[in-house]
């Protein structure tokens, strides 16, 4: 089976025939830096002055890269998430994905190049409880509009299939388990097809055996050439990743390539 057949998520590393295309979907290519922050800052805003939460990141991401990013509990990580969707604007500093300078983009053009651009995958899944899990996923594809109508219904049964939740798709979120429902969130994050995947601690509300599923299915996503960035607290994780960023009080205070031949062989 090629990467292709294995995550209908994986074609956007290929040219496309099969689909129009959407004009500001990143077409990206392997040498290019996807993601690029320069001098990031985030200040809280407080009565005491604030807090600043990220002090002058800079920190690019090449297409295909499987990063993980670590630190301590409150040293920056949520708040560089954050700062990567779109979802909260930095202080200072800017971010740039494949040409867009995404705090440039109003509200509503931001949530368009979001859903194009981004799956986001959070620790407690965040699936809409009142819908059943496809109808999650084509929740997903009927906002952002990118995969033709016709197509969406038979993408979402694949990509439940490919997670191994296919009998999961009719019934309501709380009826899986954890694992299966954090399953059901990444065949989400895919649903557009986007060529980013960021997930924050995905695995921390998981036991351990579940961990390791969900940690190696990122993995085969950047292997068929997505770019997932993922913040783990998971020591046992850290040493399947091509890289590993370090913050410390908000800055980056290690940034370490893993060589392939030490990759699966860290304690
Ligand atoms: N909305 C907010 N307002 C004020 N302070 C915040 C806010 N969000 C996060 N912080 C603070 O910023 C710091 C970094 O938070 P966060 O990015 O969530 O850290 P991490 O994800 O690494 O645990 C923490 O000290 C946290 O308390
Ligand atoms: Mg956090």
């Amino acid at each position: 089976m090629t990467n292709r057949e294995k995550f209908p998520g994986a074609e956007f590393a290929s040219a496309r025939t099969d689909m129009p295309r959407v004009p500001d979907v990143v077409q990206a290519s392997h040498t290019s830096k996807l993601v690029k922050l320069s001098e990031v800052t985030k200040t809280y805003a407080g009565a005491d002055g604030g807090f600043t939460a990220l002090r002058r990141v800079g920190l690019e991401f090449s297409a295909g890269e499987y990063a993980a990013i670590v630190g301590k509990s409150g040293s920056g990580k949520s708040t560089l998430l954050n700062m990567l969707t779109g979802i909260d604007h930095p202080t200072k500093g800017t971010v740039v994905i494949n040409g867009t300078d995404v705090h440039t983009l109003g509200e509503s053009a931001l949530a368009s190049w979001r859903g194009k651009n981004i799956g986001i995958v959070f620790q407690f899944f965040q699936l809409i409880p009142t819908l059943t899990v496809l109808e999650n996923l084509l929740l997903a594809m009927d906002f952002v509009k990118a995969i033709p109508k016709n197509e969406r219904q038979r993408r979402a049964e694949r990509l439940l299939e490919q997670m191994g939740i296919a009998q999961q798709g009719r019934k309501l979120p709380s009826a899986l388990s954890g694992g299966e429902q954090q399953r059901a969130a990444i065949a989400r994050a895919l649903a557009n097809d986007p060529p980013i995947v960021i997930a924050d601690e995905p695995t921390g509300n998981l036991d351990s055996q579940t961990t390791e599923v969900i940690q190696s299915l990122f993995k085969q996503l950047a292997d068929a050439g997505k770019t997932v960035i993922v913040v783990t607290h998971d020591q046992t994780a850290i040493a399947k990743f091509g890289r590993v960023v370090t913050l410390k009080d908000g800055m980056v205070a290690s940034d370490r390539q893993v060589r392939v031949e030490e990759q699966g062989s860290l304690p």
